[in-house]
């Protein structure tokens, strides 16, 4: 455990940080714990003060979200591609994307293109007989989905650096990343226009499939998010009495510093998480949902800090378990569960990354449900760090380091290569600046 230097908050309590995961969790966390409830004191006002201002803010979006729904309207915000190409989303269409945080985008790719991914993802794994080799859930995470490959451990199919690769995806990823604040202070955090083509994993779930989705979870980190430098600077608004500045789309001290290790961490920094459909899938049949309201991750945050928690508890977030929204604590929440609408193959789906999301269950599903995992993350330290590993695991064809260590894919002939690659995709992984 180190200190922070007390030059950067002249008046409050320093907060202990640990740049790695303590060895004594319990310890840790009621240290933390009360030194954040005595910094917010120390600022002249109390913690259920500041949680209240949160909790007002929020429960006025659920309310809101609630009545659309009555009224029949689509939650999600939703943008045709060509508006986002040709610089034409209007004023509300942004402010209504940053009011809810996620956004389908409507003919991102055309739906051939989508349909040739698709059939092109079926070729790859058969030809290299995937399913003959394949050796079972790899993690546990998605391991709970069924016993079947739904989730693919496949990261290098022409479909998916194509898609990657391609300037329709540059266009929507910019457009993304510029809704957040990426510099102040003199300091750009990131670069909005140059994304580092995290690779990630398909989804193919097929027609007649049972599934139980998963829980409402969040990704963007667990203990480390109260317990960094970085994160609690990222933060500061929250934990000083100044909770009326927290902005969640601001990414000031979120694109450096380091993540605790966890079995499903992403080490990179995403502005938004998303994919691509490869199939049509209507709004009932198994599909994401999220939270659609950005400042709930400063009630996730505070919430641990009020009385009613125990002193070693932060409401039920550990290290090496995926970050839980839960009724028992965050029933608030869950009541603007939201679920996407009805999606066409090429529709792309996105969600700001601290956002609280779930995958419904389905019995009997309709229709196929394919997605290639495809997020914006920008050019920052942190994604630039990963890069060099993204570009070994693809010079080898082996799994990323962020995933299970299953490497089906190195003895594949067909898998996307070095000569495949264009200008995007060698900036995406550091190859050219
Ligand atoms: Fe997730």
């Amino acid at each position: 455990m180190t200190r922070t230097s007390p030059a950067s908050s002249t008046a409050l309590p320093s907060l202990p940080h640990w740049e790695a995961i303590p060895d004594d969790l319990p310890a840790a966390i009621r240290t933390i714990k009360h030194t954040l409830q005595r910094r917010i004191a120390a600022s002249g006002r109390t913690v259920e003060e500041v949680f209240a201002v949160i909790e007002a803010r929020v429960r006025a979006e659920v309310a809101d979200i609630a009545a659309a729904k009555a009224r029949g309207e689509t939650v999600w915000p939703v943008i045709e591609y060509t508006d986002i190409a040709a610089g034409s989303v209007s004023a509300e269409q942004l402010a209504y994307l940053h009011r809810r945080g996620c956004l389908v985008v409507r003919g991102h790719f055309d739906r051939d293109t989508a349909a040739a991914w698709d059939r092109d993802i079926v070729d790859y794994v058969d030809s290299n007989r995937f399913f003959e080799k394949y050796r079972g859930p790899g993690d546990d995470f998605f391991g709970s989905v069924g016993s079947k490959p739904e989730i693919y451990p496949i990261y290098w199919s022409q479909a998916q650096m194509q898609a990657r690769q391609s300037d329709r995806m540059a266009t929507v990823q910019g457009f993304l990343n510029h809704q957040w604040r990426h510099e102040s202070d003199g300091v750009q955090w990131f670069d909005p226009d140059r994304d580092s083509l995290y690779p990630d994993r398909i989804r193919r779930r097929p027609e007649g499939a049972n599934s139980n989705g998963l829980g409402t979870h969040l990704d963007p980190g667990t203990l480390d998010l109260w317990m960094t430098q970085a994160y609690q600077q990222a933060f500061r608004h929250l934990f000083d009495g100044t909770v009326e500045h927290y902005d969640p789309w601001d990414a000031s001290h979120r694109t450096a510093g380091p993540q605790y290790p966890g079995s499903t961490m992403c080490s990179t920094f995403r502005t938004f998480q998303g994919w691509t459909a490869l199939s049509d899938m209507d709004h009932d049949q198994g599909v994401l949902h999220t939270v659609p309201i950005p400042e709930a991750m400063g009630y996730l945050m505070l919430r641990p800090l009020l009385s009613d928690v125990a002193d070693d508890d932060m409401c039920g977030v550990t290290v090496n378990r995926v970050f839980p929204a839960s009724q028992q604590w965050h029933s608030v929440l869950l009541e603007a569960l939201t679920g996407i609408p009805d999606v066409k193959a090429g529709d792309s789906v996105w969600w700001h990354c601290d956002m609280i999301h779930s995958v419904a269950p389905v019995r009997d599903q309709k229709g196929w449900g394919n997605v290639m995992y495809i997020p914006a993350a920008p050019w920052c330290p942190r994604n630039e760090a990963y890069a060099a590993s993204v570009r070994k695991a693809f010079i080898t064809g082996s799994s990323p380091s962020d995933f299970p260590d299953e490497d089906y894919e190195r003895s594949w002939p067909n898998r996307f290569q070095l000569d495949d690659l264009n200008a995007v995709g060698r900036r995406g992984l550091g190859i050219d600046d």
